[in-house]
């Protein structure tokens, strides 16, 4: 003890890459326990960009364990590439260890990914295409090959033979792809699994270890819970949970390591992808929102939906995982608006109202947001340390929100780079925080 857990409290993007960074500094190990590479968590330090898709948020300090757990989805092209651009730009990836029960992305899971889509058409999901949910529908049929499979060249090819075997006819499209080929396929596995071999290891052992040796660790999300397949916007959502109740799973810890659970939101929201978004904006005020915000992908480079923040969501993220801390990013995208508009209530179709994040998919379709509007501030906050720093409307705004949703608000994110936050005063709440805060001030 203690664990503590990162999760994205809207639909992903919030800055997760950052907080994590920024706890990694006081912890352990790092550890991602869900998702795979279709997350994109990016880590802006002393001018340069780290975009990270599966290597976990903490990598970039040096010789700190660094765990890719079981409940991830591994591409191992992606990864072994990962691995070499950090090695080559000087990163020290030598404490990264990798579960080896995790389950692998395969050749075949992104063509069925990028298939699915094509024959969803109007009705798509607008996934990644990384494959992700073919993989997990792979894992739950058990018909995934893991990563230990890449260490026997005959378990592998059987276990290729068997899964491909029911999506002989969704394939059928792809028959004369090279790329499906046993032989070729197996041999490029295997290839990836001699470059992962000195990082595999029993990871859930290496955590426990950790934990009971009274360590801080980090258990680092991807996505965030309104894409959580089972308490998210669902079918517009990932193949995974990314609610912290996961990190458990994905790791192979109980709810008792768990001590922390800090959600990151952005002071305003953003989607990628298709689905139901009460609060969506358009227009130049939107365009306004993703340029200040770069709100692009930093997987696929799709502009993000923006909209503003959604406390009737945020409030059911803080329950689903039953969070003790917020982090909120991105507060200096919202300087130079006159009036901010905060959602703290849906109106569904024939006008009734709604102060629960609704169940079911066709009131969630139809609502819209009910809004109460605080006053902006103009100016530029980037270089504010300190509560005391921010104008009186930037407080108000972060304070309604604490409020709001019953959470105290640890961490403010006043910029892109690392040192561009402000630990809050309530931040002594938590352990690490208060570290933190008493090293910046
Ligand atoms: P993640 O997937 O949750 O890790 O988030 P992403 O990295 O996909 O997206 C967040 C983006 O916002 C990145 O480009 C970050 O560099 C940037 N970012 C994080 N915190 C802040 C902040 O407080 N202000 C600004 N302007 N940008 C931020
Ligand atoms: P990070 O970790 C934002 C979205 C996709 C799509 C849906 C399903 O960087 O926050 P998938 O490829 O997972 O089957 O796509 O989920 N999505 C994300 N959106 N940030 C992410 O990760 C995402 N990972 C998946 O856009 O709507
Ligand atoms: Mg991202």
């Amino acid at each position: 003890m203690p664990g503590i857990v990162v999760v994205g409290a809207q639909w992903g993007d919030e800055g997760k890459g950052k907080v994590t960074d920024l706890l990694a500094e006081r912890a352990d190990a790092v550890v991602r326990f869900q998702g795979g590479n279709n997350a994109g968590h990016t880590i802006v330090r002393n001018g340069r960009t780290w975009k990270l898709h599966l290597i976990p948020s903490g990598i970039l300090h040096s010789g700190k364990l660094c765990v890719i757990g079981n409940g991830v989805v591994i591409d191992p092209r992606v990864l072994t590439d990962e691995l070499g651009e950090l090695r080559r730009t000087g990163v020290d990836t030598s404490a990264l260890r990798i579960s080896a029960n995790a389950h692998l992305i395969m050749p075949y899971h992104l063509m069925l990914d990028h298939a699915g889509e094509a024959r969803l058409g109007k009705l798509q999901i607008g996934t990644t295409r990384r494959g992700i949910g073919p993989c997990y529908a792979d894992k739950a049929a058990r018909l995934g090959i893991r990563v230990q499979d890449l260490l026997d060249e005959k378990i592998l090819k059987q276990k290729i033979i068997v899964a491909l075997e029911p999506k002989r006819l969704s394939l059928r499209p792809y028959a004369k792809d090279p790329a499906l080929d046993l032989q070729a396929m197996a041999e490029e596995y295997l290839t990836y699994g001699h470059r992962m071999e000195s990082y595999t290891a029993d990871t859930t052992r290496l955590v426990h270890e950790q934990l009971d040796a009274g360590a801080v660790v980090v258990f680092e999300g991807a996505q965030g819970a309104l894409l959580d397949i089972d308490h998210g916007t669902y079918p517009f959502v990932t193949s995974s949970n990314p609610v912290a109740g996961a990190a458990c799973i994905g790791a192979g810890v109980g709810p008792r390591d768990i001590s922390e659970i800090w959600g990151v939101a952005k002071a305003y929201s953003t989607r990628v992808g298709a689905g139901p978004f009460p609060t969506e904006i358009d227009g130049p005020l939107a365009d306004l929102l993703r340029e200040h915000g770069g709100e692009y992908g930093t997987t696929t480079g799709r502009a993000r939906r923006v909209g503003w923040l959604d406390l009737v969501a945020l409030r059911y993220a803080a329950r689903i995982n039953s969070m003790t801390a917020l982090a909120i990013t991105k507060l200096d995208v919202l300087s130079g608006l006159d009036r901010l508009q905060i959602c703290t209530g849906y109106r569904g179709a024939e006008g009734a109202e709604f102060d629960h994040f609704p169940y079911h998919q066709s009131v969630l379709h139809h609502a819209t947001g009910e809004y109460v509007e605080l006053e902006g501030w103009a100016e530029d906050i980037g270089e504010c340390r300190s509560e005391s720093d921010l104008p009186a409307c930037a407080r108000d705004y972060v304070s309604f929100i604490s409020e709001f949703i019953g959470v105290p608000v640890v961490l403010l994110g006043v910029g892109p780079g690392r040192d561009q936050v402000i630990w809050t005063g309530a931040s002594d709440h938590t352990a690490v925080a208060a570290e933190h805060a008493t090293t910046a001030s």
